[in-house]
């Protein structure tokens, strides 16, 4: 890793301090304000958020969703259009009238099932502040519910067909969306993480298939209870359901009334997020990392060549995915996961990705969340978060594996054990050709502790007692080349995570590898989701689930609620951000 900490005058800010208030702590001169929390109005029926109650499935439905995360804006007719992804809710505190995160009744399930999706809304600047446009023809939700089609290669699939749907070509809803992506053409890449811990069955002791288990499918759900109001989600009646989710999906912001679509040649897995990058020869690349410990890093190349005017369907619908290889001398390889290479039909390729990788001997990573290319240089960078299970061994110096019984042994751009503190690894396409075959890689930073540990947990030279942090998840760089850090790890500010305070936002620069501090997070709360304002003079960022352990009340203080929410960074002097 490089470790010069230079000037460091591409900074226009001074680094803040670690903090554990529950508050946004921002650089001197800078501000930051709430543009729109959880259950916030975006038509004039919608009901006011109530403190008591904390709403209803009707409320909901009309409301901002919960657990702010990925979101891009679109510039359309003058007119400041954002998506957003709303990954999942606090089921303590949608529920904080009953005991524990349990749902009542059904009402309960159902405006849990609604606070999640895709939010688009027109946002603007009344001279005071950002804020949504209510009413704004743009306005929409999208849940779990919402018509959307299944496209590409695995479209119409034996193992996509439903009773409900027997083409498998059209289905319900998105959920657990977390990063996001933007097209060239300006539409928005909603990316389904978890995807799995929806799905149960009333049988308790119903056992799932292999593929499904290879996904995290069970019969027990993670508490959401959506399969005792929608039968789809009990997967012994519905085996196929779940093979119905865990896709990018691209969403038309410009049009309301436009049906999403789940892009099954992107392949299916925990997607994180969608980076788009238009290559030298006009193909698409989109980088996509596959959050779930051992699991790998993925890459889609189109075949046709973006141009103004050509068929977007066909350049997200054929094309060839491929997982990463590393290897220990700082070379890598993308293998093309092929009929030809995995013995698997396309559609199942599409279907079944991870297990199309595991064939080809991809690198098991610990945890690849958010992917972002450098708008200046053919380096592309992805956080990897953390992995406990990174080179542990039973007694018998077994490996633990992934759930696809791939090992994870320490190696390549996954340098250390049981890893709590996660690191970013980068890498430069051959010649500069984003869909050549070959790739050289270094690790940006390794995130550690340098005041508690003297070892490699102490982090690489570019990690100091001012800026440490741990598990990067958010990443993305602004149109100026400094790459933005946003953490989703230990907020315990003790032990290995001691003088690390609340999840935070950091910059870094991609030459000197110096990064410094921009922004700490309210307690309990992690910081993702980060886009800026045409003018780049308004940063956005998410702040999700903060108080998920009942330990605050942000953003609005008192006793009130907490509420998962984005904020608008700016500079006093109204000067560009960052
Ligand atoms: Fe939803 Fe991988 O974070
Ligand atoms: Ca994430
Ligand atoms: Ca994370
Ligand atoms: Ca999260």
């Amino acid at each position: 890793p490089t470790g010069a900490k230079a000037a460091g005058n591409r900074f226009a800010f001074e680094a803040v301090t670690a903090s554990t208030e529950d508050s946004i702590v921002v650089p001197k001169g800078y501000r930051a304000e709430v543009v729109m929390r959880w259950a916030d109005p975006m038509w004039s029926d919608s009901v006011a958020f109530d403190q008591d109650t904390r709403g209803t499935a009707e409320t909901q439905a009309r409301t901002f969703g919960d657990n702010t995360d990925g979101m891009e804006i679109f510039m359309h007719e003058g007119r400041t259009l954002m998506a957003i992804n709303n990954e999942y809710t606090n089921r303590k505190i949608i529920w904080g009238n009953r005991e524990e995160g349990k749902f009542a009744n059904a009402d309960d399930v159902a405006k849990g099932m609604l606070a999640h999706g895709v939010s688009v809304v027109e946002i603007a600047h009344d001279g005071t502040g950002w804020g949504i446009v209510i009413d704004s023809p743009f306005n929409r939700r999208i849940t779990p519910k919402t018509e959307m089609v299944l496209t590409g290669p695995a479209a119409g699939h034996d193992l996509l067909k439903t009773a409900a749907d027997p083409s498998g070509t059209k289905t319900f809803g998105t959920w657990n969306n977390c990063g996001s992506g933007k097209t060239p053409w300006g539409t928005y890449l909603a990316c389904e993480e978890n995807f799995n811990g929806y799905f149960s069955a009333e049988d308790e002791d119903h056992k799932v298939s292999a593929e499904l288990k290879r996904y995290g499918v069970s019969a027990s759900d993670w508490g959401y209870g959506w399969a005792t109001i929608d039968e789809r989600f009990d997967v012994s009646k519905n085996p196929n359901e779940p093979n119905r989710a865990g896709y990018v999906v691209e969403i038309d912001p410009r049009d309301p009334n436009s049906t999403p679509k789940k892009r099954t040649a992107l392949g299916r897995f925990k997607h994180e997020n969608a980076e788009c990058v238009i290559n030298n020869d006009g193909r698409l690349v989109i980088y996509m990392g596959d959050d779930e410990r051992g699991e790998f890093l993925y890459r889609y190349v189109s075949n046709g060549v973006y141009a103004a005017g050509v068929d977007t369907d066909e350049l997200m619908e054929n094309g060839t995915l491929y997982a990463a290889k590393f290897d220990a001398s700082g070379k890598g390889t993308w293998l093309a996961l092929t009929e030809e290479n995995t013995g698997m039909s396309l559609a199942e390729i599409c279907i079944h990705t991870r297990i199309a990788a595991s064939r080809m001997g991809a690198t098991t990573m610990d945890r690849p969340e958010w992917v972002t290319a450098n708008p200046n240089s053919d380096e592309v960078y992805c956080a990897l978060t953390n992995n406990k299970n990174r080179g542990a061994q039973n007694d018998e110096g077994v490996f633990k594996t992934n759930a696809g019984g791939d090992a994870l042994p320490v190696e390549g751009p996954n340098p250390r054990a049981k890893n709590k503190y996660g690191q970013i690894v980068r890498w430069r396409p051959a010649a500069g050709d984003h869909t050549a075959d070959g790739f050289d890689w270094d690790l940006y930073v390794l995130a550690g502790n340098p005041t508690v540990h003297q070892d490699d947990r102490a982090g690489s030279d570019n990690v100091n007692d001012g800026n440490m942090f741990n598990s990067p998840d958010g990443l993305a760089f602004d149109s100026n080349g400094l790459l933005w850090i946003q953490t989703d790890g230990k907020y315990s500010n003790a032990d290995d995570f001691a003088g690390q305070g609340n999840n935070q936002m950091l910059a870094g620069d991609p030459v000197t590898g110096e990064i410094r501090r921009f922004l700490v997070g309210p307690n309990e709360a992690e910081v993702t989701g980060l886009c800026w304002s045409g003018d780049r003079r308004t940063m956005f960022v998410g702040i999700q689930h903060p108080g998920e352990r009942g330990d605050s009340h942000w953003p609005d203080g008192g006793a009130s609620v907490p509420r998962s929410a984005i904020i608008a960074v700016t500079r006093e002097d109204g000067g560009l951000v960052g």
